[in-house]
């Protein structure tokens, strides 16, 4: 009897220790999961897209990102979503196939209490946390008013276009193909002869610009709404013969891997390029911020872009540190 009180206070205490410890350990190894429902994993901006959200997540060991892919699907892409949700996830990160049919699933877990970031693709309206990318009007702009100076150089008039959309229901292709409406004003000789789609995909962009090519040989100008379509156009326009020295491609994203554009300058295919950030590095801090400060982020971050012509690819060359 005597032992047993002074041996159940210890006992007591060390109890009280150990809940003491286990709570301080778990206030610090407080884990987040963070899901990413990316669109696709099948092109090289994508590729790059993804691995630098594995490289910002990787910073914070309190994050365990759960990646998911959408395989250009939207009604898979829904899924992945609700899938996602099921497993728990504090925050959704997501890149939207289309804007219509990810609109109301977005709003859902917004609507949930779960903060939702928007990369680079939009949804319809504002039911999110917060949207992060670049102002693809402005960049489509900016490829208009290149092409108007061009043209003008070139002395074509008129100046015929040939046009290479992304997906139609995308909101950078609907941004990009209203912007260079605008730039183009510049200029009133230019006509856009044709527009085609390749939904962003090269393997798509090159029947699709062989067939244009076929209805019609006299095009200068081949804007593509991505340097993967350009590239396609590229391939189209080499296999009808037609005389590439006399015409410009120009497209967007500006990657720095020895297949991407600013390459493709140097070796002299296309003419003009647009880099294209994904936003990855900035939704990551920004997730951390969320979580673990309770900081309300902006509703918008407009990412910047960079002009990337022949006059300049050498020295954007150095600046991205590309692959040669
Ligand atoms: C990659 C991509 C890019 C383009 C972006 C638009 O999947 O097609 O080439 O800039 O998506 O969202």
């Amino acid at each position: 009897m005597k032992l047993f009180k002074p041996l159940s206070i210890l006992a007591a205490a060390a109890t009280l220790g150990l809940i003491a410890v286990q709570q301080h350990s778990s206030a610090q190894t407080k884990q987040y999961l963070i899901g990413f429902s990316q669109l696709a994993f099948d092109d090289p901006w994508r590729v790059a897209f993804n691995n630098q959200m594995n490289k910002a997540a990787g910073k914070y060991s309190d994050f365990k990102l759960v990646t998911v892919n959408a395989q250009r699907d939207s009604a898979k892409q829904v899924a992945d979503v609700e899938n996602l949700v099921q497993q728990k996830i504090d925050l959704l990160i997501i890149s939207p196939n289309e804007a219509a049919p990810l609109t109301t699933i977005v709003k859902k877990v917004y609507d949930s209490g779960i903060p939702v970031i928007v990369l680079d693709r939009n949804v319809l309206g504002e039911a999110y946390t917060m949207f992060i990318g670049a102002d693809n009007k402005f960049i489509g702009t900016k490829a208009g008013a290149y092409v108007a100076k061009w043209c003008t150089t070139m002395k074509y008039r008129p100046c015929n276009v040939l046009e290479v959309t992304g997906l139609s229901g995308s909101t950078p292709a609907q941004e990009r193909g209203a912007g260079f409406r605008e730039g183009i004003k510049k200029n009133r000789n230019i006509k856009i002869l044709s527009s085609v789609t390749s939904e962003w995909q090269k393997v798509k962009a090159l029947p699709a610009a062989a067939a244009a090519f076929q209805a019609k040989t006299n095009f200068h100008v081949v804007y593509a709404h991505n340097d993967d379509s350009a590239e396609g156009a590229y391939i189209a326009a080499q296999n009808a013969n037609l005389d590439l020295k006399k015409m410009l491609f120009l497209g967007i994203d500006g990657l720095p891997d020895k297949n991407g554009a600013i390459v493709s300058i140097l070796q002299g295919r296309l003419g003009a390029t647009f880099v294209y950030p994904n936003g990855a590095a900035e939704a990551i801090d920004w997730a951390h911020k969320i979580l673990t400060k309770g900081e309300k982020p902006p509703k918008k971050i407009t990412l910047g872009t960079d002009e990337i012509t022949t006059e300049n690819a050498k020295a954007a060359c150095e600046k991205y540190d590309c692959e040669k």
